[in-house]
């Protein structure tokens, strides 16, 4: 399906009914801002393969629109232009977010060319701006993302000059905008992306090299999984950087996301109702009971520095998760893997250890959620859990076990 360019505030077929938590969240802002910003569009995110319940229910929460998995690590949506900054303003299980124009079967090349051709992009880019297409491809096909991008830049510049007459200008390094394309298998989403060339998951408070940090888009879905209410406590035994305490901390006090993306910029979408947002939103002041402990006294002493660039007020201190008491309602930890932790069985005597230090606790524990990719050893020593969900982190098969 080729999605038509939105339509004006002034037709009525363009207006959609704002839904109550969309208004609840409005009630912060200018109800003002509204009438500019009931643009009908389609949208479509990159998440974590395997933690896109996780994106459905935040984008539903944001935006107060139902979601779908279109694919592993892809879910879209329909949207208005402010349900797009409110997702890059708001979001954290989410990487980028694409106003999508194409949701489309191919079957070649010249399929993919033909498609992308019929969408007017005189509508999204402007002649004076540059744009790059950035392509990702997965599946078995006989082409490389790189032939993709180059057969849709073609088909954006044809489409282009069959409009205006004129001829856009490509840059790869600092594009003005940049379209997307997704290929997964036979299916292809194409569209404006609204983040970025820096993905989302890149928070910006990370400030010290750990072997193996975990993302934070993950670390906040782990929180989500274990349905942490707020005033509860919740303890991150193995720490290291700090992400998930730290994740946990934003999370609680709707911390938006401050740093610059696309949608700043694209001159087809009104500015100043996203800058005035921005200015108007709440931080919650919450008092936290969240601690996250590691044997490394220097990653201590780095998720510190971390929580404090984040902006959030959660505690560190240095313990052996072997020992540590885990009287704590929420309990969510990444252990450690294998590569840094010398021979396999160094790793299961971890575990093994882990795991019964855990299980001294249970009853006093309301969730545990564990992320790793060596969830049998860890099964082997605590029992099968009550859920397993099964996600690609980067290359690497993982799993994360919910217990309660
Ligand atoms: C996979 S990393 C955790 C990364 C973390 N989630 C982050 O985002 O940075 C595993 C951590 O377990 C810690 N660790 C290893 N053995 C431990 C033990 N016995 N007690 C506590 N922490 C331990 C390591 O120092 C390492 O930081």
């Amino acid at each position: 399906m080729v999605i038509p360019p939105s339509g004006s505030s002034s037709d009525p077929s363009s207006i959609i009914v704002v839904p109550a938590i969309l208004l609840d969240r409005m009630s912060l802002y200018s109800l003002s801002h509204l009438p500019q910003l009931i643009y009908r569009m389609r949208g479509v995110a990159t998440t974590t393969r395997g933690l896109e319940e996780v994106a459905i229910s935040e984008i539903t929460e944001i935006v107060g629109k139902n979601a779908r998995k279109a694919h592993p690590g892809l879910v879209t949506f329909d949207c208005t232009e402010l349900d797009l900054f409110m997702l890059n303003f708001l979001a954290r299980s989410l990487h980028r977010i694409i106003m999508l124009l194409i949701e489309e079967s191919f079957s070649d090349a010249e399929d993919i060319y033909r498609k992308v051709k019929e969408v007017d992009f005189s509508g999204y880019i402007d002649e004076n701006q540059s744009f790059a297409v950035r392509a990702k491809r997965c599946g078995t096909h006989d082409f490389t993302s790189m032939d993709v991008a180059s057969w849709v830049g073609q088909a954006v510049i044809d489409s282009f000059m069959e409009a205006t007459g004129k001829r856009l200008t490509v840059n790869l390094d600092e594009p003005d905008v940049i379209v997307r394309v997704e290929v997964r298998d036979e299916m292809f989403w194409l569209g404006i992306d609204t983040t970025g060339e820096v993905s989302l998951a890149k928070r910006g408070y990370r400030c010290f090299r750990h072997p193996a940090p975990l993302k934070p888009t993950i670390a906040y879905s782990l929180v989500r999984l274990s349905g942490w209410h707020f005033e509860e406590s919740l303890i991150d035994p193995v720490c290291g950087t700090g992400t998930i305490p730290i994740e946990a901390g934003r999370y609680a006090c709707d911390l938006p996301n401050t740093r610059d993306v696309s949608i700043y910029h694209l001159p087809f979408f009104m500015q100043e109702n996203f800058l005035d947002i921005r200015r108007e939103h709440q931080v919650i002041n919450r008092k936290l009971d969240v601690l996250g402990s590691d044997i490394n006294e220097k990653f201590i002493q780095g998720a510190k520095k971390c929580a404090r660039l984040a902006g959030v007020d959660v505690r560190f201190m240095r313990a052996d998760a072997r020992e540590i008491p885990l009287d704590y309602d929420v309990i969510i930890a990444n252990p450690p893997y294998g590569i840094r932790m010398g021979s396999p069985r160094k790793l299961e005597r971890f575990y093994e250890a882990f795991a019964t230090n855990l299980r001294r606790y249970e009853g006093s524990w309301r969730c545990a959620v564990i992320f790793t990719a060596r969830p049998s050893s860890f099964v082997r020593h605590m029992g099968e859990p009550e859920r397993e969900l099964d996600v690609l982190y980067g290359n690497l098969p993982s799993k994360v076990l919910i217990y309660r």
